[in-house]
């Protein structure tokens, strides 16, 4: 255990000191000049491979939840998929013009179809929405990644077919 303790210390202190000599900062969050720990900081954050990650999760259970009767959930799953989209616009700056645009041509509508608790029209804009997202990962080369209408919900844990009303 302490022995652990002192390679693990050696490791640090080695890693500290090639940092040092090579002259870059520090990375820390709790030492240093404030510059370098604000940018420590917004190095780890969430970039769009994580943000992704919680969208394909949040939109599959938009599908499930509108098609469940659950309206209040696939409204709620659709915020905060846009909250998280947010990150994405903040940390990717370079892609919130497409983030935005998608969002704009076929979130919005989605949205919409869910205020109504229009099924039919929600299942159209939702295979919409599905072709908008695929074709922003073709046009930044992540054409291997191809978003299906899901045909299992993703966390049997939630109940889809609870009937709620959106929030109006
Ligand atoms: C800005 C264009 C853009 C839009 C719009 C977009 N994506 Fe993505 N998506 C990406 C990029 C880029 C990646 C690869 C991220 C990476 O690895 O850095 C990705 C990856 C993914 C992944 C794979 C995540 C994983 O690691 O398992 C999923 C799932 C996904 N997107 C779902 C969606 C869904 C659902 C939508 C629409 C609601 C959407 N995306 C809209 C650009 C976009």
């Amino acid at each position: 255990m302490l022995r652990g303790l002192f390679i693990l210390l050696c490791l640090c202190l080695g890693t500290w000191s090639t940092a040092q000599t090579k002259g870059e900062p520090e990375k820390s969050i709790e030492q240093g000049p404030l510059e370098n720990r604000v940018k420590t900081l917004a190095s780890i954050q969430p970039g769009l491979g994580t943000v992704m990650h919680e969208m394909g999760y949040r939109f599959t259970n938009i599908y499930w939840a509108a098609n469940g009767g659950n309206w209040g959930l696939a409204q709620y799953q659709l915020k905060e998929l846009l909250e998280a989209q947010e990150v994405g616009e903040i940390t990717r700056p370079q892609h919130a013009p497409m983030l935005k645009a998608n969002e704009k041509t076929y979130l919005a509508p989605l949205a919409q179809a869910i205020e109504k608790q229009d099924i039919n029209q929600f299942n159209h804009r939702f295979s919409a929405a599905v072709n908008g997202c695929n074709a922003c990962h073709t046009a930044l080369g992540y054409g291997f990644i191809l978003f299906k209408v899901p045909k299992l919900p993703k966390q049997e844990f939630l109940d889809f077919s609870l009937k709620t009303d959106p929030k109006r």
